[in-house]
């Protein structure tokens, strides 16, 4: 109503000026009254008009007891523009024009008056006479600001989808006398609010506020701003959009979870529990972790079920995840949640006992190339040569990128490849293909000669899961043709004996021992899921773990391997692997221990697992149901004289090069009870470690100088000051590396003989 009023008065005032006809006659705007403001009074005039355009000043009167420091005025110059104005600076917005005083213009004393500015314009329309909107005055009155505030009654609420409701907005004026524009935003989708009126010079609005029936359910910030003069104030309310229960759904599973194996599938019911909402849900499914597709049949209704269902791949992670089905329609939205346990193992299906027995041993054909080119230089050895070229061992994956191997290495697949073809001219019996896992973050902690790529303060552990257990299991799956051969893997040589003796000697095993543990067990847990694969755990050898240790080793495996998913996901454990402890002594020194006091104290340090074959009997007893490999690639120890054990060497802790010692026990199957297989799990020929002391930082591989292959003797364990000799051949490359004369030593020492 009042808009209407005044555009009257402005018409008016146009046909006024229009029939006075005169530039000379100066005539007061078409705001006749003036804007008052905290006792001051604005008053408009226009100076002259000659129809194409016109002149006008403003005038400020105090009629307070204060003074006035600044003010501005609001004019509304209608289809003007300006041309230019004094006294003042001024801003435009839409049509209208915020002056302010120019600098040092802007106080009125109490009392006192001020021509305040003045300016020029061009019509641009009929209705080009300017007009005062507001008066924003600093000071005067009793000495406070024109102002106003906003506040709403009440402050927010609820609102169930489908009603409606209000809200009082009310403007606290001080000293503000003109119109307030209002406007509301934040409003969600499916709800109006109006204001009403949406401008006033009044005190009050009202807040109509509608809930559709499709509003999304939840709470949303409404904010309702008002301008005049100049000022911009706001006041918020809190909007709760309820359900309205007459037009709801909601989503439950049955059943709401459960456990599925890698490989398996499996599914759930969902059902819409419609209560009002009759429109259509769209499901969508989230959560599912890597290696597990869910999928929701249908995947929109107007019904009331859908079928969720869930396939698990054999190389799903182990583990439990959420779920989340969630269907949204008519803007509501609701979930349902599942919990899904991928459980570790596949049963294994075809899994054989021993998987040695009956079968033939795949010979890497790298390391037998090796073994014949070395036969070209054997002179009177290359007879006994030669027949090693023809044996079995086992391929060491000793890093990331041995996985996958280059255009002149076997990787993995090239040596599986390799084994098929070895199958095929062996009239297609079962074949072994023996690996060995080894490559944990900080490996070989209690030495440098190998301690690897990886490190855990690297983010180590991660990449070990991602980049190498997880590739290895990849690349086992890759052919089909693969699951007929049966992979022995032998997982992570030296890694668990380090925890169980030597997180107390060195700060470097007791840093890698988590990381060891939890990497041991996440590669027996994936490996385990193939059903082709059997887990051999290093377990140290007779010198190693004997004494009082082997109780304290199983409660190491046995945690680890609960931790894995059970102990039976192991076929056993591998001894000896790239050690020299003999396999069998020909006696037993603690039978007649006055006879061999001296062997006793000095060199079995009474220890009393003399040989390999006393140590896994020792260990069968703590793990009855599981077996054992023996690796006998070097405990070939030529026979000595009667009174001394056959192991030569000088300590039974030296590992590196060992000058003496020679290819051992041949790999077979089932050699004695409790042993699956005596088999070269380490290479013969392949070094331990570089003798070369310079080579003190680790090369690219993470290989260095131990001084335990050097050449000067070390330090005896436990005993301070006393040195001995390391035994270690000279002129050794680092680990893993071919070693020439260290295979020759090997194949002369051979016992039995080759
Ligand atoms: C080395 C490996 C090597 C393995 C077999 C280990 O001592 O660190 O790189 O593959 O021996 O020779």
């Amino acid at each position: 109503m009042r808009r209407l009023h005044l555009s009257l008065l402005a018409t008016a005032s146009l046909l006024a000026a229009c029939s006075g006809g005169s530039r000379s006659s100066p005539s007061t705007s078409a705001r006749a009254a003036p804007l008052s403001s905290n006792g001051v009074n604005a008053t408009l005039r226009v100076q002259s008009d000659w129809k194409s355009g016109y002149c006008a000043d403003v005038t400020l009167e105090n009629t307070s007891a204060a003074a006035v420091t600044s003010w501005t005025v609001v004019v509304d110059l209608h289809q003007s523009t300006v041309t230019n104005l004094w006294n003042g600076t001024y801003t435009t917005s839409g049509s209208q024009i915020a002056v302010k005083p120019a600098a040092g213009t802007g106080t009125i004393a109490a009392g006192g008056s001020l021509n305040a500015f003045g300016f020029c314009g061009n019509a641009t329309g009929s209705t080009y006479l300017p007009e005062l909107v507001s008066l924003v005055v600093v000071g005067g009155g009793g000495g406070g600001t024109s102002d106003f505030a906003l506040s709403a009654n009440p402050a927010g609420g609820t609102l169930p989808q489908g009603s409606s409701g209000s809200s009082t907005i009310t403007i606290s004026r001080s000293g503000y006398t003109g119109s307030v524009a209002l406007t509301v935003s934040g409003v969600p989708a499916g709800v109006t609010a109006t204001l009403d009126p949406a401008t006033t010079t009044g005190t009050t609005s009202t807040l109509a506020v509608a809930v559709s029936s499709s509003a999304a359910p939840g709470t949303s910030t409404v904010t309702v701003t008002g301008t005049g003069g100049g000022i911009t104030r706001a006041v918020q309310l809190a909007l709760t959009v309820s359900g309205n229960g007459t037009s709801d759904f909601a989503l439950s599973a049955n059943p709401a979870g459960g456990t599925l194996p890698q490989g398996a599938s499996g599914s759930s019911t969902i059902s819409i529990d419609r209560s009002g909402y009759t429109g259509s849900v769209a499901l969508t499914v989230s959560g599912a972790p890597a290696g597990v597709m869910a999928t929701l049949d249908p995947a929109t209704t107007t019904g009331t079920t859908s079928t969720l269902s869930v396939a698990v791949s054999s190389s799903a992670a182990p583990g439990t995840s959420t779920l989340t089905v969630t269907g949204t329609g008519g803007g509501i939205t609701r979930t349902a949640q599942l919990a899904l346990t991928v459980s570790g193992t596949q049963p294994p299906t075809d899994r054989v006992e021993n998987p040695f027995a009956g079968a033939s041993f795949y010979v890497d054909p790298q390391w037998a190339a090796k073994v014949r080119d070395a036969a070209t230089r054997a002179g009177d050895l290359s007879a006994a040569v030669t027949r090693v070229a023809s044996q079995p061992s086992a391929f060491w994956l000793d890093r990331i990128a041995a996985i996958d191997g280059t255009s002149t290495s076997l990787g993995l697949a090239g040596h599986l490849d390799e084994a098929l073809k070895q199958q095929a001219t062996k009239g297609a019996g079962p074949m072994v293909v023996a690996m060995i896992v080894y490559d944990l973050p900080d490996r070989d902690c209690a030495a440098f000669a190998s301690n690897g790529e990886l490190h855990t303060s690297q983010n180590g552990l991660a990449r070990y899961k991602a980049e190498y257990i997880d590739r290895i299991v990849q690349v086992l799956q890759s052919k089909p043709a693969y699951q007929q051969l049966r992979i022995v893997a032998v997982v992570e040589p030296d890694s668990l004996p380090n925890i169980v003796t030597n997180t107390g000697l060195y700060s470097t095993c007791a840093a890698a021992a988590p990381t060891y543990r939890e990497g041991v067990a996440y590669a027996v847990k994936q490996l385990a899921t193939l059903s082709n694969v059997y887990l051999y755990l290093d377990i140290a050898h007779s010198a190693w773990l004997g004494w009082e240790h082997p109780d304290h080793a199983a409660t190491v495996y046995n945690e680890v391997l609960t931790a894995a998913g059970g102990a039976d996901l192991v076929r056993g454990f591998a001894t000896n692997v790239a050690n020299y402890s003999a396999l069998q002594e020909p006696f037993n020194p603690y039978d007649n221990q006055n006879q061999y006091n001296d062997l006793i104290v000095n060199f079995f340090e009474w220890n009393r697992m003399i040989d390999e074959a006393t140590y896994v009997n020792a260990m069968r007893a703590r793990f009855p149901n599981h077996h054992f490999i023996i690796d006998t690639g070097r405990s070939g120890w030529p026979a000595r004289a009667a009174g001394l054990p056959i192991e030569n060497r000088t300590h039974r802790g030296n590992w590196c090069n060992v000058t003496g010692a020679g290819i051992g026990e041949r790999p077979r199957a089932d050699p004695v009870a409790g042993v699956d297989a005596y088999y070269w799990l380490k290479p013969p020929g392949e070094s331990d470690g570089t003798s070369d002391s310079t080579q003190t930082t680790p090369d690219a591989e993470g290989k260095r100088y131990d001084p335990m292959c050097g050449a000067n003797p070390v330090e005896r364990p436990y005993a301070t000051g006393e040195l001995i000799a390391t035994d270690a051949l000279q002129g050794a490359p680092p680990a893993g590396h071919w070693f020439e004369e260290q295979f020759f030593m090997l194949v002369r020492n051979a016992t039995p003989a080759l």
